[in-house]
């Protein structure tokens, strides 16, 4: 593991931002895969003011909640219009988010899982990560799950999620996501972590048991993963 300590998440959002786009320069045509939440937010701006050329990346994100239309201003893929896509000069059919209004969520899975391998596999995955371990959606559980499925969400993460949300009752019970292996086949994986309320579970995450009680910890076993974060001393 590479572990690059910075002080505060600005120093996170930028060194992270270079490493995303030290691989655009190094890969133009290569697949991205993105991730939403406050994390990547800082890190997305400075992609954008980069000026750097996005035309042939493919982006693929990590989940979307079930139920919410690309206009409704909390989906993932409306996030990412605003926090990124309208603001780089990608080509919005390279991009490639779940569809959370798909009439069967269980085809949706597996039609983007599909497309996943169709593009060539993710060379290069952000992941951030919830309070309680979850990577995407991929929430604690007995088993990891393999491949992108749907998932009911974990009461602390509709908590958690309900920041965005006028209140918790408006907070999607379920949503698509990548699966466990459909995250760690990425060559490279590249985790953002900051805040002290984060300290805690990254701490699990990175040096404790590799379980699926705790879905970050998966991340140990892969080959090529950075973690940049201001929650270690
Ligand atoms: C959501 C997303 C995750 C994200 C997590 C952490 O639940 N599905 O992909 O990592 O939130 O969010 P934040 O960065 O706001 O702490």
């Amino acid at each position: 593991m590479n572990l690059i300590k910075v002080k505060n998440y600005e120093e996170m959002s930028r060194a992270a931002a270079d490493l995303l786009l030290a691989q655009v320069r190094e890969k133009p045509a290569g697949v991205l895969g993105l991730a939403t939440g406050s994390s990547p937010m800082g890190l997305y701006k400075n992609m954008a003011e980069s000026g750097a050329d996005f035309s042939k990346v493919t982006t693929v994100n990590l989940d979307e909640y079930c139920g919410l239309s690309a206009d409704n201003p909390q989906s993932y893929r409306y996030f990412m219009n605003e926090n990124l896509f309208s603001r780089i000069n990608i080509s919005m059919d390279n991009t490639h988010v779940p569809d959370g209004m798909a009439a069967n969520p269980d085809a949706e899975a597996e039609r983007y899982e599909k497309l996943i391998e169709k593009l060539g596999g993710v060379d290069l995955q952000l992941l951030g990560m919830g309070h309680n371990g979850h990577i995407g959606f991929n929430e604690p559980d007995e088993e990891f799950v393999a491949e992108t499925h749907r998932v009911y969400l974990a009461g602390q993460t509709i908590k958690a999620n309900s920041r965005f949300f006028a209140s918790p009752g408006e907070v999607p019970t379920s949503a698509i996501t990548m699966g466990i292996r459909t995250i760690m086949q990425a060559r490279k994986i590249i985790v953002i972590a900051s805040g002290n309320d984060k300290t805690n579970i990254l701490k699990k995450a990175l040096y404790g048991a590799i379980t699926p009680q705790v879905p970050a910890s998966v991340l140990q076993l892969h080959q090529n993963l950075t973690v940049v974060t201001d929650c270690l001393e």
